[in-house]
């Protein structure tokens, strides 16, 4: 039977609560379908790693980790101890950059038994996919401060776009609306105001939507479709963004569907080069670390979509319907942020449980 190497990477505050349920249930999925499942933990890419070390990362860690079949990744930030900025640049988005995980999936479903914050929405009323660039644009480290300590004191950092980066990610959405339903695109921009980098990303989607003339496509500049997905996010079917602005909405978006806690993502390197990289959307939470009460679905949705990955596709359906039939009927494991008095553990088990149940259960 198969067999994928997976390297586990738990990382900072809730990150490494969330990851353990995370692998309870993907043990359980790869026992349930007949495939194994090799995981290997590390300790780096954490605050205790970079106070023992001064790095976030050994030097060797594309080696360490560019053999692996995927990565399986917590959350990294503990700004107490470390500067966000230094943290994340000397992890995460060095993983993204490195093994050029130039897509970042990140699907946004209201569920069953998930109460949006939103009116009149219910189960089914949400579901689409933000589609993020994930290597370029506002994320950049090209730019300083000149005439420091005077009063001509002024801060430049560039945005970067090229037309490969560019291009293979707009390629990448149309390629994914195509497959769904309602073939529906919208790219996010801000070509009225931010007036070089956005008028070119509108000049590339434009000519990319020709490419699919199945693909119903338009624009919405940032501001109102921040707005438009609190008012009408049952419109929207695959959304694709820029770095920063995909940032953003892959945390609006969740969030009118009921909580951060449960959205998953994929760091995606198509090519298949590279070990692609499977997180929650979320950070590490510091404000309810170590209570054992973060909602661990977000990770085991990634571990989904990390199975999706790999092949293992009925396994990753069983594991979306495992959440989804116990987020829809289990209401006494809900961890808070669904309104629950569950803990991490509960939740993690129960769909644990259930993703056993249900293959046992199977014709
Ligand atoms: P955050 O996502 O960690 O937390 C935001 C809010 O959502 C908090 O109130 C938190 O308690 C809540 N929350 C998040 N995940 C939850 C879960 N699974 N269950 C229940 N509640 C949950 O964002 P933040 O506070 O901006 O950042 C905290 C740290 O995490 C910072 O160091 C930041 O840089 C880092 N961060 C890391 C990642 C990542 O590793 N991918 C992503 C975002 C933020
Ligand atoms: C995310 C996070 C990261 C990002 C941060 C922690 C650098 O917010 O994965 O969404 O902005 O990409
Ligand atoms: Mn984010």
């Amino acid at each position: 039977s198969q067999r994928h190497r997976i390297a586990v990477i738990p990382g900072d505050g809730i990150g490494r609560e969330v990851v353990p349920e995370g692998l309870r249930c993907l043990r359980a999925a790869a026992d349930a379908h007949g495939f194994a499942l090799d995981f290997v933990e590390y300790g780096f890419a954490c605050a205790g790693y970079w106070q023992r070390h001064g790095e976030m990362l050994p030097s060797d860690w594309r080696d360490v980790l560019g053999g692996f079949d995927a990565i399986f990744f917590g959350a990294v930030g503990w700004p107490e101890v470390v500067p966000d900025h230094v943290s994340l640049w000397g992890s995460l988005l060095r993983f993204r950059r490195g093994f050029d995980q130039y897509v970042n999936l990140r699907p946004v479903r209201l569920l069953r038994g998930v109460r949006s914050p939103l009116r009149d929405h219910g189960p089914g009323d949400i579901d689409f996919v933000v589609v993020r660039e994930n290597t370029e644009g506002e994320y950049s480290s090209i730019g300083g401060r000149i005439f420091e300590g005077t009063d001509r004191e002024t801060v430049l950092q560039e945005t970067v776009l090229t037309r490969t980066g560019v291009d293979r990610v707009l390629r990448y959405a149309f390629e994914l609306a195509a497959t769904r339903p309602r073939k529906r695109l919208t790219w996010a921009t801000k070509s009225n105001g931010i007036a070089i980098a956005m008028p070119y990303w509108d000049e590339r989607a434009t000519a990319m939507a020709e490419r699919y003339p199945d693909v119903v496509a338009s624009k919405d500049h940032i501001d109102i479709l921040a707005a438009k997905f609190v008012l009408r996010p049952g419109q929207y079917d695959v959304v694709v963004a820029g770095n920063l602005f995909g940032d953003i909405l892959s945390d609006l978006g969740p969030a009118c569907a009921g909580t951060i806690g449960i959205a998953p993502s994929a760091n995606i390197n198509p090519d298949r080069t590279w070990p692609s990289l499977f997180e929650p959307v979320h950070g590490s939470a510091p404000d309810i670390a170590g209570r054992g009460i973060a909602n661990p679905v977000g990770q085991i949705w990634s571990g989904a979509m990390m199975l999706e990955h790999l092949g293992e596709t009925a396994a990753a359906a069983a594991v979306v319907a495992a959440i989804e039939r116990v987020l829809a009927g289990r209401p006494d494991v809900h961890t808070p942020d669904l309104g629950g008095s569950g803990t991490t553990e509960s939740l993690g088990a129960a769909i644990a449980a259930e993703i056993t149940r249900e293959q046992t259960a199977a014709p």
